[in-house]
């Protein structure tokens, strides 16, 4: 049995990864503030606020006292507030980054050893958000491109010891981070600036998390993939 380790996995983007390696086999580590909101059958829960550093360190340690070794980290733990850059809360900033990339941050840290013993894989969640300059999400656009690097430095730096480390670039998709927009707007908003005609559904980061997280992608690593019906195509 292979071992993962999935934070952001009560909700959304990375409950469904989570439930994709539960029912693969994987052992699961599901890691959020409220793991138990996402119902996954055969998770091992670990309650942790990515916020503090302590939290991020026990939540790792916890993984490997009971699993004892890591193939996968999945970092799918994120916020998102929106708002310009004018008047834009400090608070909300520091909350975005402390989450999207210090969070992130903290859980790769702590999760190296483990991977350097089974050469494991990183798959983290960036956004197509982060590949531009998108209007009006000033902290999050920038947590985004944040990942967007992070993710070739971690490359980079543990490429040698055989670790694979790539994120995907979701476009719009289903959530309760996406909720408010998704409901305001409406969703063929969205859906007609995709080449596509949709917005993803929880199927749809299935193939490229399976080919990150497999030996069919061992030759990959720093490369960002997005997901978004061609919307960063055209
Ligand atoms: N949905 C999209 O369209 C879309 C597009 C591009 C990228 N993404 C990215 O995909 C990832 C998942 O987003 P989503 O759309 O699935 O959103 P979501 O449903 O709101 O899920 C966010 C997850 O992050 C966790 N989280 C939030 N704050 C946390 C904290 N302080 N400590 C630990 N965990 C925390 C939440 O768990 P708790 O509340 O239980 O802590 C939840 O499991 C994010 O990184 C997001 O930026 C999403």
């Amino acid at each position: 049995m292979t071992s993962a380790i999935v934070t952001g996995a009560s909700s959304g983007i990375g409950r469904a990864i989570a439930a994709d390696l539960l029912a693969s086999g994987w052992d699961v580590t599901a890691i959020a503030r409220d793991p138990a909101r996402g119902g996954l059958d055969g998770a091992h829960l670990v309650s942790a606020n990515l916020l503090d550093e302590d939290e991020a360190v026990a939540a790792v340690a916890a993984h490997r006292e009971r699993a004892g070794s890591l193939d996968l980290l999945v970092n799918a733990s994120g916020v998102g507030f929106g708002g310009p850059v004018d008047g834009y809360p400090t608070k909300r900033f520091d909350i975005t980054f402390g989450v999207n990339i210090r969070g992130m941050f903290l859980v790769t840290r702590e999760s190296l050893p483990m991977l350097k013993a089974s050469r494991g894989r990183i798959v983290n969640l960036a956004s197509i958000a982060g590949l531009r300059g998108s209007a009006g999400v000033i902290a999050y656009t920038t947590s985004k491109g944040a990942v967007v690097n992070f993710t070739r430095a971690v490359a980079a730096d543990w490429g040698p010891h055989g670790i694979t480390v790539n994120a995907l670039a979701p476009g719009w998709f289903p959530s309760k981070m996406t909720a408010g927009t998704l409901e305001a707007k409406g969703v063929d908003h969205f859906a007609n600036a995709a080449p596509l005609r949709r917005i993803g559904d929880d199927q749809d980061l299935k193939g490229a998390a399976l080919l990150f997280a497999s030996d069919a992608g061992k030759h990959i690593t720093g490369q960002i993939l997005a997901v978004d019906g061609g919307v960063s195509a055209v």
